[in-house]
């Protein structure tokens, strides 16, 4: 059983994604856990993760890992479902801090509110084709049906700020079509972007179909690990700067996208050489 000191209790918590799509899980977090501090770390200069392989992945992760620790973080969350996917399993064996990825929250919360057992995944190819939401999903129930479907495009239109475009309601329409034919009461946003498209996909979906944001579960399961370690913020920090923001490239972009996810304006981002870790 690891030790942890008072001061760990006031360390930030680490939190990392491929770009930008991780704020929607650290705005979740900021809400949940007012008194929390954290280092976020977007890896810009090599986003998306989604295409690629898990080789490639398990890298970048690492090297994120390594620059969080040098920010003496107390605990990290994989807030990338590509990653939590690709990553996590191997990751939380290598290092002594606590950390917690994005997909089992999620998959625990669909199995617990799905009424008819017909569960939806969208996410990345590569998360996807990991089947790691179906593995989850059916550890807690075997009976669940689980239904995947790839959205590669969703985060590239994200990205251009195009979520109340009739472009993305289209093709939106496109990738949703052969889940909204197999009867799904519930439908997990298993990537980062996808809670900003939250209102388009609701609105072909329909009402009957529950959203699962797995920001939300992530939030509670960073709470619950902390409080296990007797490591939870019990005040937030004086004179500090409280959100530290680190990309690996485009700062400027980075920061104008993040502006309008945050409830907060960002007023620096520093860059960091990701290759280096
Ligand atoms: N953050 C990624 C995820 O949640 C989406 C963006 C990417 O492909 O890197 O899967």
């Amino acid at each position: 059983m690891e030790s942890y000191t008072s001061a760990d209790r006031y360390a930030p918590v680490g939190v990392f994604d491929s770009g930008v799509g991780g704020l929607t899980v650290a705005r979740e977090i900021m809400r949940q856990l007012p008194e929390e501090r954290l280092v976020y770390f977007g890896d810009t200069a090599r986003v998306p993760y989604g295409s690629k392989s898990r080789g490639t992945i398990l890298r970048f992760v690492r090297q994120i890992v390594r620059f969080l620790e040098t920010k003496q973080v107390k605990a990290i969350v994989v807030a990338c479902n590509t990653a939590s996917a690709y990553a996590l399993d191997t990751i939380e064996k290598e290092i002594r801090l606590p950390i917690i990825g994005v997909v089992k929250p999620g998959a625990k919360t669909a199995a617990e509110v799905s009424r008819n057992g017909r569960i939806g995944v969208i996410a990345t190819d590569a998360t996807i084709g990991s089947g790691l939401y179906p593995q989850f999903i059916r550890s807690i129930n075997p009976a669940l049906q689980v239904f995947g479907k790839a959205c590669p495009l969703f985060v590239p239109l994200v990205e251009e700020g195009m979520t109340h475009d009739f472009v993305t309601e289209e093709i939106a329409r496109r990738y949703l079509k052969e889940l909204q034919e197999k009867d799904i009461d519930t439908l997990i946003l298993g990537c980062t972007h996808y809670p900003l498209l939250r209102s388009l996909i609701r609105g072909i979906m329909g009402d009957g179909v529950q959203l699962v944001n797995p920001a939300y579960e992530t939030a509670l399961g960073l709470r619950r690990l902390l409080e296990e370690k007797g490591i939870l913020a019990d005040r937030a920090p004086e004179g500090e700067e409280k959100y530290q923001y680190y990309v690996s490239d485009g700062a400027e972009k980075f920061q104008m996208i993040a502006n309008s996810i945050l409830p907060h304006q960002i007023r620096t981002t520093q860059v960091v050489d990701i290759e280096n870790y």
